[in-house]
C-alpha cells in the first residue's frame, strides 16, 4: 500500500458522501487531512471517524461560496499541518430540478457561487500554497453533467462544464511547476445527493439505473479509489485529464 505519511490534504465537502470517503481513505494511508464543510455535524463526524482509526484530521467550518472561508481553510491547514500538497476540490450542490425557462434566479446564483466560484477560489488559494511548497496534486469534482447535457439541471450542468474548463486551463498553467490538476466526472453515485435528486423514490432510482450500462450506481469507495490514486502522485504525468467514473453512462 502506498503510504502518504508525509502528505497533507484538504477535502471540501468532506462531511458526507464522496468527500468523506476520500478523507477516510487518505487518512488511512497516513495523510493528515482538513475537512472543509458547511455542515458542522457531518464534518466533525468525519474527523471523529478518522481520529478513532488513529488518523490525523482537522475540521474547518467552511461555506465555499465565501471567499473569506476559503482563505481560512487554507491558512488553518498551513498553521496546523505545515503545508498543503493534496486538494480534493469537491463541495457541490445539485440545485433545483426544473427546465431552464423556469429556473429560479436565486437558486441559479447559489449553484454558481458554490459549484463554480467555490471551485475557482479554492484552486486560486491552494495553488498559491502549493507553489510555496514545490508542488502538489488537485482533483476537482465535475460530473457526468459536466460532459453532456442534463435536462432539468441546467445550473448544475453549466457549472460542472465550467469545472472541466477550469481544470484543463489550470493544468496547462501549472503542469510545469509540478502541480497536477485533474477532474473526475462521476455518474450517479450512491450518496445523499442522489437521494435528494430522486426524492427517495424507488421508481426514480430504477429509472436512473436503467440508463446506466452497469445497471447500478457507483459507490463512494469506487470514486475514492480513483481520487486517491490521482492525489497520490503515483503517475504525475497525468494532467488536465477528466475521468468519467459512471458504469458506462457517458459511453453511449
Ligand atoms: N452523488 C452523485 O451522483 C454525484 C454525481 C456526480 C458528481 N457529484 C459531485 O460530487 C460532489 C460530492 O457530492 P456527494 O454526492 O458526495 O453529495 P453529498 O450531498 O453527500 O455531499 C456534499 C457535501 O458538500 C457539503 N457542502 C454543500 N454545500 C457546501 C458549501 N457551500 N460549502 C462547503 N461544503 C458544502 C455538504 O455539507 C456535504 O457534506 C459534488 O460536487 C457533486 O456535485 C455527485
Amino acid at each position: 500500500m502506498t503510504t502518504l505519511n508525509e502528505n497533507v490534504g484538504i477535502i471540501t465537502g468532506g462531511g458526507s458522501g464522496i468527500g468523506r470517503q476520500v478523507a477516510l481513505t487518505l487518512a488511512k494511508k497516513g495523510a493528515a487531512v482538513t475537512i472543509a464543510d458547511i455542515s458542522e455535524e457531518g464534518g466533525q463526524e468525519t474527523v471523529n471517524l478518522i481520529e478513532k482509526a488513529g488518523g490525523r484530521a482537522l475540521f474547518v467550518k467552511t461555506d465555499v461560496s465565501k471567499l473569506e472561508d476559503i482563505k481560512h481553510y487554507v491558512q488553518k491547514t498551513k498553521e496546523t499541518f505545515g503545508k498543503i500538497d493534496m486538494f480534493f476540490n469537491n463541495a457541490g450542490i445539485e440545485g433545483q430540478v426544473v427546465p431552464l425557462g423556469d429556473y429560479p434566479e436565486d437558486v441559479f446564483e447559489k449553484v454558481v457561487d458554490i459549484n463554480l466560484k467555490g471551485s475557482f477560489y479554492g484552486l486560486k488559494y491552494v495553488i498559491q500554497a502549493m507553489l510555496e511548497n514545490g508542488g502538489g496534486a488537485v482533483v476537482n469534482t465535475a460530473s457526468n453533467a459536466g460532459l453532456v447535457g442534463s435536462p432539468g439541471v441546467s445550473a448544475y450542468s453549466g457549472t460542472k462544464h465550467a469545472v472541466v474548463g477550469l481544470t484543463k486551463t489550470a493544468a496547462a498553467e501549472y503542469a510545469g511547476q509540478n502541480i497536477q490538476i485533474n477532474a473526475i466526472a462521476p455518474g450517479p453515485t450512491a450518496t445523499d445527493m442522489m437521494e435528494r435528486f430522486t426524492q427517495g423514490s424507488e421508481e426514480a432510482h430504477t429509472q436512473v439505473k436503467a440508463g446506466i450500462p452497469a445497471g447500478r450506481y457507483g459507490t463512494p469507495a469506487e470514486v475514492a479509489n480513483l481520487v486517491v490514486f490521482l492525489l497520490s502522485g503515483e503517475a504525475p504525468i497525468i494532467n488536465g485529464a477528466v475521468y468519467p467514473i459512471d458504469g458506462g453512462h457517458t459511453a453511449i
